[in-house]
């Protein structure tokens, strides 16, 4: 297990650029591989998660090439949807995306395919996908109640199409069911309780396939198939994220974000940074697929804030890094609604709970979230990733303000989302000692 020693830093000024944006990423090998020809994607994330997706797809027999520049640059060819039976079981890896929108795909394809995973993806529910794709005529087996992964998926040519009310707000689900529905003959629908990050929508409509958003449903017809074009993948705001409150919590830090992702589903953190008090500036290009610009930073003094409701889904994946950000600002922060947190790579609330208070952070965890009382300075410790690479990335950002070392343990799951997230974090550290 690979560990990361992180010392404190003083005010830094960096400007900088991030990987592609993941959700974006298996979004746009997806429907190209799906689409009538060649697509050419550039800022691909070149991650694990990511590439569980790209050899997925190519062991059902679609040409992945790569042009160069690190595999962030390639051309998928799409196959028309004819995708063949792959010979072994498909390794999803950690990813919960590659596994829950394959599900979607492969609900329409007429054989049986074996999903696999890593322990903590084994752990989490697919009977939220599961339940939906049965409805429209898929088979889809897994272990027990949560039917959690080894999955088999027994798909069909022609599916039925639902209306779907979903329990939770989660794009994955939706991915899955529109993944689905484009083998489904008529109108599909997905109602969600607050809408999900909506790069699935965006991507088909950019790839002329028509869906539409009525309030918090959204409609597909079946019978589409996705025109080949050429995809740029905006950088991961998710990513930013840790940046972003490094600059943010530390007064007289400047940083400057370009050609990062500003989707409006996904920008929740911006928003809670600046009622906790951070100086920020966004400069938006709506030009392309997706909004994407520039994020100027100015550090200052963080005050609390409550976080919960329909802003959740905004900043889902963020909460581990705003836990941190709530540990270094003034007064008592809230974060509910939040109980998705405990179904992802890691149970996020005891994870976040139990390393904050390692570093001598008051934090009472609740069964949707949690309560920070921030301090004045936080304490050098060893703490846990737990596979979590959000968890091994927020508590490296941690270490920049703790008094001392931090070791995080086992960092080598940074590599599913951020690879050389560490390379910036040296030279962030280089430059602020
Ligand atoms: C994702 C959706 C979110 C997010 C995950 C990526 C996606 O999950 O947490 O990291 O790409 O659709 P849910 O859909 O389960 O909320």
């Amino acid at each position: 297990m690979a560990d990361l020693r992180v010392k404190k830093v003083k005010d830094f000024s960096a400007e900088l650029s991030v990987p592609g944006d993941k959700s974006i990423s298996h979004r746009a090998l997806m429907f190209s591989a799906l689409s009538n020809g060649p697509c050419e994607i550039t800022g691909f994330l070149a991650s694990e998660d990511c590439t569980a997706t790209r050899t997925s797809l190519e062991a059902m027999g679609v040409q992945v090439e790569v042009l160069g520049e690190n595999g962030t640059h390639i051309r998928v060819h799409g196959c028309r949807g004819e995708f063949q039976k792959p010979e072994r079981a498909l390794d999803c890896g950690n990813s919960g995306t590659t596994m829950r929108l394959m599900s979607g795909l492969l609900a329409g394809c007429p054989f049986e395919t074996r999903l696999v995973g890593d322990d903590s993806l084994e752990r989490r529910p697919m009977n939220r996908v599961a339940l939906p794709l049965e409805k429209m005529g898929a088979r889809v087996k897994g272990q027990g109640d949560r039917c959690t992964a080894p999955l088999t998926i027994t798909g069909r040519e022609k599916l039925t199409p639902i209306q779907y009310q979903s329990p939770v707000a989660s794009a994955q689900i939706k991915s899955a069911i529109m993944l689905a529905a484009l083998k489904a003959e008529g109108k599909t629908s997905v109602t969600e309780p607050h809408p999900s990050r909506d790069h699935t929508e965006r991507m088909l409509n950019y790839l002329l396939v028509k869906n539409i958003r009525e309030g918090d449903t959204v409609s597909i017809w079946g019978g589409q198939m996705p025109e080949s074009r050429d995809i740029v993948v905006p950088g991961d705001i998710s990513s930013a994220a840790f940046w972003i409150v490094a600059a943010a919590a530390r007064d007289g830090a400047r940083l400057l974000i370009d050609r990062v992702g500003l989707n409006p589903t996904r920008i929740g953190i911006l928003s809670v940074m600046i009622r906790m008090g951070a100086q920020i500036t966004e400069r938006v290009d709506e030009s392309g697929c997706e909004p994407m610009g520039s994020i100027e930073v100015i550090g200052g003094k963080l005050k609390a804030t409550e976080i919960g409701g329909e802003e959740i889904p905004t900043l889902i994946d963020e909460i581990p890094i705003l836990a941190v950000a709530a540990a270094l600002a003034e007064g008592t922060t809230i974060i509910k609604d939040a109980q998705e947190l405990r179904v992802k790579e890691s149970d996020r609330i005891s994870a976040v709970a139990e390393n904050l208070r390692r570093m001598g952070v008051p934090v009472d965890e609740f069964a949707d979230g949690m309560e920070i009382t921030g301090v004045e300075e936080l304490k050098g410790a060893e703490v846990n990733s737990l596979g979590d690479h959000r968890i091994a990335m927020a508590f490296a950002i941690a270490g920049l303000f703790a008094e001392g070392e931090t070791v995080i343990k086992g960092v080598e799951c940074i590599e599913t989302s951020y690879p050389g997230f560490i390379r910036e974090l040296n030279q962030l550290q280089a430059m602020g000692r």
